[in-house]
């Protein structure tokens, strides 16, 4: 019997060596399992003569609880353990700050968008809208720009698999200038009576969106944006023409010391026809002409695609790049950074 203290001392360091609950039930079962040391050892007690059952009875029973004793404190170290190591793995760092949902910003593009039509509205310009995709005869012929003639290719496009009721091509709208044509129709259609008396309410308009063309490079992008302006009356004028985009210049921009001159030039859809260069007097951009529009006054060809007798009604418009006067505004110099997504760019203008 003298070596139940080993057996007690062996069991306890089966015990430790097991590193699970399932290895600690297999040493568990070697000692007090059916066929375990100690359940043999209690069986061999029938052997004994009776005045030794007593005695060595009482030896097996001491070190069966010590075994047991050894069993339960490490099925409890054991337990401990797995808890401690799930509270570890599922640990919450409550101090970290929250991950709140970003506050996204308005695309500076989108910011030069509303302010123009704000611009407009408050000198008395609706605001129109039309679609990008656009048949050949509104982006091309409606504008005097007939089939062949070689000003179509200081517009090259991308053109749409699908043909219009003419049999011809759909293209992405090379300008926002077809809406002249869309708004004014629709204008004068509603307006038919008063068109035919000679007191047509005038066309006054601004069409902002999304425009195309075969261009990639830092100041041009395959997809951009313009805003149109349309202003037909009786006697519009293309003094009016300059005072109108020179004052939209100044509120835009919100400075006085612009300088706007304005380049003959040549467009089909007006007749004289102009290029808007502008100057700031002061700044980084001082001295320098920036080119930032076509305009002029609208060809007689055009007025009469409007649905109108171009003797009775005349008129200026005028088209700008949303980039370019975004980037001036702004000091950014590369126009591609307006697409990339990057937040980096976009949050300084939060
Ligand atoms: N549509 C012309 C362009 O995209 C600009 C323009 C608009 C010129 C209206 C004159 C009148 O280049």
């Amino acid at each position: 019997m003298d070596n139940l203290d080993s057996l007690v001392a062996g069991a306890t360091a089966d015990f430790a060596a097991a590193a699970d609950p399932a290895s600690l039930e297999d040493a568990k079962a070697r000692y007090l399992g059916k066929s375990g040391r100690i359940t043999e050892l209690m069986k061999s007690l029938a052997a004994l003569p009776p005045e030794q059952k007593r005695e060595a009875g009482a030896k097996i029973n001491a070190a069966k609880q010590g075994i047991e004793a050894a069993l339960n404190a490490r099925r409890q170290a054991l337990a401990d353990a797995q808890l401690a190591a799930r509270l570890a793995s599922e640990a919450i760092d409550v101090t970290l700050p929250g991950r709140a949902r970003g506050a996204g910003v308005i695309h500076p593009v989108m910011r030069s968008w509303m302010r123009i039509e704000e611009i407009f509205a408050s000198i008395g310009f609706d605001v129109g809208d039309g679609p990008e995709i656009e048949t050949d005869w509104y982006n091309f012929s409606a504008l005097n720009n007939p089939e062949n003639h070689p000003a179509r290719s200081m517009q090259d496009t991308f053109y749409v698999d699908m043909k219009d009721a003419d049999g011809r091509l759909l293209c992405l709208r090379t300008h926002t200038s077809p809406m002249q044509v869309r708004y004014a129709r629709a204008h004068v259609a509603k307006h038919a009576a008063q068109v035919a008396s000679g007191d047509m309410p005038e066309i006054r308009v601004i069409v902002p969106g999304r425009t195309y063309r075969v261009d990639s490079d830092a100041t041009h992008s395959p997809m951009f944006h313009q805003f149109e302006g349309l202003w037909i009356g009786r006697d519009v004028s293309f003094a009016d023409l300059k005072s109108v985009y020179t004052a939209f210049l100044h509120a835009f921009f919100e400075r006085d010391d612009i300088v706007v001159r304005f380049r003959p030039s040549y467009f089909p859809f007006t007749e004289p026809s102009a290029e808007v260069d502008m100057m700031f007097e002061d700044g980084p951009l001082k001295g320098r002409w920036l080119e930032i529009a076509g305009s002029g006054q609208v060809h007689p060809t055009v007025v009469r695609n409007y649905g109108l007798d171009p003797e009775q009604y005349v008129g200026f418009a005028f088209g700008s790049g949303l980039e370019r006067l975004t980037m001036l505004r702004y000091g950014v110099e590369d126009l591609r950074l307006f697409f990339e997504g990057d937040l980096r760019f976009l949050e300084q203008f939060r």
